[in-house]
């Protein structure tokens, strides 16, 4: 098998030492991970479909991977599977296309980190829709694997939104899909809604054409600390009016302030009560957006604003939004016990009971939450350190999050973190449903086992 693996994408990219296959086989938090036989890196499509097929014939499970920055144990071995298996690591699939001004589109590989391609699109003027912090690592075939979101997503939609065409190879080779670009297209099953969000179940994909949005010369940021994420919430119903601009709303708890603070060893701009929250608002516009932001802010019930158009300040503001998770990392080595993460989303008249229900959780455990997140949709980061009782923990929060008729992932997916929690959100019959399709498509079940399947592993 290794050799014939050899043969196919070159013995210098079939990794079999311990040492060169370590970094492949644990995901970013240290939770999740098992043993592989090998680390192959195909270099073209027809490489990823003779691999996938050879796989499939073998009986060898496969786990796709690029970046490896998910969260939730989707693309690392399973510590439980029985099978022989493979990490096929997709970082070679770099190409980056023309961009095309006309359509506002561009071609990419699977391999490109969410930061290359913006950079692509800026050096020709346009931008890119889908943004987050994790952008010099993540790449464009995880982000449509997990339907990534982040922070522009009010604006602009989640990352399923933004795949016009896609490139993908199913378990036993087949190439399917199309990179035309064609934004209208009537023939029958569209591939990039099938695959976007399947994490890597369905098919492995290789490339995308993606959509491209305007680059906006001015952003304005603002930072605002509210008594209660109810007043926040209030603000939201003014922003989406009457600021045409807007481009992204995040929450920061006075817990993540906190732990943020420590990590960069800076005091907060301003001061939230510690029931209430800070909101990170960013407008981008042709023209400068300050005066459109302060009047919609004008009658917000916050306690304090500070706001810049300034580049440099804009980023040290960011920081306390976009570094949590890095300041979370550090504590979670400090305490010596990787970090249990919660992405839940619910309605917005449901977020602060939320949050109150993550808090109890926590403070019955022990374990110290921090909360953020993305506002504007709803979607809860639920960190927590030092938590010992993990599956109590999700039992209790994820019921609620159900209750409440919210999410139990709204962007990490729900890999094998979560999977034995989709029944809460899914019915048997839409189960039984993904679990067909499954097996249409991956009859030998090669493919990323256990993620997104209720009936299998835990990790
Ligand atoms: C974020 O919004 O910063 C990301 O989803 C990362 C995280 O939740 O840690
Ligand atoms: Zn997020």
């Amino acid at each position: 098998m290794v050799s014939e693996l050899r043969d196919i994408v070159g013995a210098s990219h079939v990794l079999e030492a311990a040492d060169l296959r370590a970094g492949f086989e644990v995901d970013w938090t240290g939770r999740f991970g098992g043993p592989s036989t090998a680390v192959v890196r195909p270099g073209s499509t027809a490489e990823v479909a003779s691999v996938l097929a050879l796989c499939s014939r073998s009986g060898v499970a496969v786990i796709p991977q690029a970046g490896n920055s998910g969260l939730v144990g989707g693309g690392v071995p399973r510590s439980v599977e029985r099978r022989p298996t493979i990490v096929l690591s997709l970082t070679r699939l770099d190409h980056l296309g023309p961009v095309d001004l006309a359509s506002m589109q561009v071609t990419v590989g699977a391999g490109i980190t969410l930061a290359r391609w913006r950079e692509h699109a800026n050096a020709s003027g346009l931008d890119t829709p889908v943004d987050f912090a994790a952008r010099d690592v993540a790449t464009i075939g995880g982000a449509i694997a997990t339907n990534a979101g982040g922070s522009r997503v009010l604006r602009f939609g989640t990352m399923r939104s933004q795949v016009v065409g896609i490139e993908a190879v199913l378990a036993n080779g087949a190439v399917v899909g199309s990179l035309a670009g064609l934004p209208k297209e009537t023939a029958g099953l569209h591939w990039p809604s099938l695959v976007a969000g399947s994490e890597g179940t369905l098919a492995v994909v290789t490339a995308a054409r993606l959509r491209l949005v305007p680059r906006f010369d001015h952003t304005v940021t603002a930072m605002l600390a509210f008594d209660s994420i109810d007043d926040a919430v209030e603000v939201l119903a003014t922003l989406r009016r009457d600021v045409r601009s807007l481009d992204s709303v995040e929450f920061v708890s006075p817990a993540a302030m906190e732990l943020v603070c420590e990590h960069l060893a800076r005091r907060p701009p301003i001061e939230a009560p510690p029931e209430g929250v800070y909101v990170v608002v960013e407008c981008a516009d042709h023209v400068d957006p300050s005066d459109d932001l302060a009047a919609a802010l004008a009658a917000a019930h916050c306690v304090d604003v500070v706001a810049t158009a300034d580049a440099s300040q804009r980023r040290q503001l960011l920081d306390f939004r976009d570094r949590i998770t890095e300041a979370i990392a550090a504590a979670s080595t400090a305490v010596g016990t990787p970090t249990f993460k919660l992405d839940v989303a619910v309605p917005l008249a449901a977020l602060a009971d939320l949050i109150a229900v993550a808090h109890r959780a926590a403070d019955d455990d022990g374990a110290r939450l921090i909360p953020f997140g993305h506002l504007a949709e709803g979607n809860v980061h639920l960190n927590l350190l030092g938590a010992t009782d993990t599956e109590r923990i999700a039992e209790t929060v994820l019921t609620a999050v159900a209750e409440f008729g919210g999410t139990i992932s709204a962007e990490h997916g729900i890999g094998i973190a979560k999977a034995r929690w989709l029944p809460l959100i899914r019915s048997a019959g839409e189960l039984g449903a993904q679990r067909a399709i499954k097996l249409a498509l991956d009859p030998d079940g090669i493919l990323n086992p256990g993620v997104l399947d209720p009936g299998t592993l835990d990790a």
